[in-house]
């Protein structure tokens, strides 16, 4: 098996390729703009689960080399796991368009990009899983943090989208909604719904691909504490400035 992660050094996504090499002794591709941090990283998961883990250079924001980079994946993965992403500062976003376009660029249109020639190929060869995870930031629009939730909401219907397209060919997508984990992502911020514990969210995102499941979120409690979010009225929720 080949597991290739988009977004190489995602806490998140090394995580969940962690659980494929040990368990399934899964060889890993790590697609990466920092190519020397990856490589690093591709040495340690190597060295821990003795499979073979390399890297390779790639730019979410890079639309134009997406088709290319893929084609050129020789052998071609049995999974992609889309695990890059931005998380800008709301505020200066309200105030720098460059931020709030960057925050959509990289989350909603770059996995656009990549994941639509990755799709097609899965979709001819009858095979494949795609796991994009996006966030339950993408479930309710909050005043502390539209603009990245705007990015996810419209990565998670587009999920929604691909799964449906793909489904009669064999090919599978799960779509994955973290709640807060501790990643560099998240450094300094403060989890207002309770965390997740990084391994926790690696096995997670394995286990949904064992059972073969469409949609999960990360730790036990974030289903349940989301179930609430979302059903808060809104002119409850205007009145709430802490979210
Ligand atoms: N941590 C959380 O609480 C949380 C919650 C919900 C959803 N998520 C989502 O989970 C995913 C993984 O995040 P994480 O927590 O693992 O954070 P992370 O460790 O910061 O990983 C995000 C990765 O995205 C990569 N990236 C950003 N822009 C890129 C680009 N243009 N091209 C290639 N790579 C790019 C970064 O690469 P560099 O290393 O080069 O900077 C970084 O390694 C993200 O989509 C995030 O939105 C995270």
């Amino acid at each position: 098996m080949l597991v290739l992660v988009l977004g190489g050094n995602s806490e998140i996504g090394l995580a969940a390729a962690e659980q494929f090499a040990q368990k399934e002794k899964a060889d890993i591709i790590l697609a990466s703009r920092n190519l020397e941090k990856a490589r690093e990283q591709a040495r340690i998961l190597a060295k821990r689960c003795k499979v073979t883990v390399w890297a390779e250079p790639f730019d979410a924001l890079d639309f134009d080399s997406h088709r290319q980079f893929y084609e050129k994946l020789d052998p071609k993965p049995d999974v992609v796991i889309l695990a890059f992403g931005v998380l800008n500062n709301q505020k200066e976003a309200q105030k720098v368009f460059q931020l709030a376009r960057n925050t959509l660029d990289s989350n909603l249109l770059g996995a656009v990009s990549i994941l639509e020639p990755i799709a097609a190929d899965f979709e001819q060869r009858g095979h494949g899983t795609i796991i994009g995870i996006s966030s339950v930031a993408g479930e309710r629009g909050r005043q502390s943090s539209y603009i990245y939730a705007a990015s996810k909401a419209g990565l998670t219907v587009y999920l929604d989208g691909l799964r449906h397209r793909l489904w009669p060919s064999g090919a599978r997508v799960i779509t994955v909604l973290p709640g807060f984990v501790p990643t560099k992502m998240v450094s300094g911020r403060t989890a207002k719904f309770g965390a997740t514990p990084l391994k926790t969210a690696g096995k997670d995102i394995y286990k949904a691909w064992k059972k073969g499941r469409h949609k999960i979120y990360t730790g036990a409690k974030m289903r349940w504490i989301m179930a609430i979010v979302r059903a808060v009225p809104e002119f409850l929720l205007l009145r709430m400035r802490n979210i």
